[in-house]
């Protein structure tokens, strides 16, 4: 099945390994050293998180390699996905604490056109997720659990409440090795398990959205996609665009 037909009928696709090994090893390296250091705890963002902080990460070292943002397979599934025009919305890690527990049902970017009651449910996707584990993610350590097919319920004017998706929708674990990507549509329902084990779970969350589209999850910090003027000149011309909702894309009009 083709990407854009899995995102469809299940609100996610299986990508495999996208990046060479060494790649991801050394995200997972710098992650796991900004995570000791208690950086990325500094920065992290206000989230139900039940045990475990989201934050947002530079495109720096390993993360500004334009075989990580601008994959060639990965562009073409995106392009399939959200048409020719989308941007990077945020790169976040979202990192399970040893102890965190099972997280409440929720889809990420919720649109709500108040007092507006039709039928929302049909629009294709606005915004959709790379999730990248940055080490190997078990049915013990904090898997993501989703309901395949629930993302065609999250615009609906009522939608479904958790007995219902559960009942209504197959439960599927995002559990995979390192590097061993998914993609998965903003609207599924979803949420994050319980880590059993001594280890943080770090994984790596690259999302993507069509240009209009402002990801209420980061709305209360500046920006989700930090990148430093010097880095951004680094990008090669035909992917600067993906950084558009960088500070460092965007011209200053008052000082
Ligand atoms: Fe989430």
């Amino acid at each position: 099945m083709t990407v854009r037909a899995a995102m469809a009928r299940d609100g996610f696709a299986t990508l495999g390994r996208l990046f060479p090994g060494p790649l991801v090893r050394k995200m997972a390296r710098d992650v796991r050293r900004r995570h000791d250091s208690g950086e990325l705890r500094a920065r992290a963002l206000v989230r139900d998180v039940a045990g475990r902080y989201a934050a947002v990460v530079p495109f720096e070292g390993p993360f500004l390699d334009p075989r990580f943002y601008g994959n060639a397979r990965l562009h073409a599934a995106l392009g399939s996905v959200l048409g020719r025009d989308y941007c990077i919305g945020s790169l976040e890690t979202v990192i399970a604490e040893p102890g965190a527990y099972r997280q409440h049902l929720h889809i990420d970017g919720p649109i709500r056109f108040a007092p507006y009651r039709g039928d929302l449910s049909r629009l294709p996707p606005y915004a959709a997720t790379l999730y990248v584990p940055l080490c190997d993610v078990t049915e013990e350590n904090g898997p993501t659990a989703l309901w395949a097919g629930s993302h065609k319920t999250a615009l609906l004017p009522r939608p479904p409440g958790d007995a219902a998706i559960r009942r209504r929708f197959r439960e599927v674990r995002m559990a995979g090795r390192l590097g061993e990507a998914f993609l998965f549509d903003y609207r599924i329902f979803h949420r994050g398990m319980p880590n059993h084990t001594r280890e943080p779970r770090p994984i790596l969350a690259l999302v993507f959205t069509r240009s209009w589209y402002r990801d209420p999850n980061i709305a209360e910090v500046s920006h989700g996609v930090q990148i430093g003027a010097r880095a951004l000149a680094k990008v090669p011309e035909r992917l600067r665009r993906l950084f558009m909702l960088a500070p460092a894309a965007r011209r200053t009009v008052w000082r």
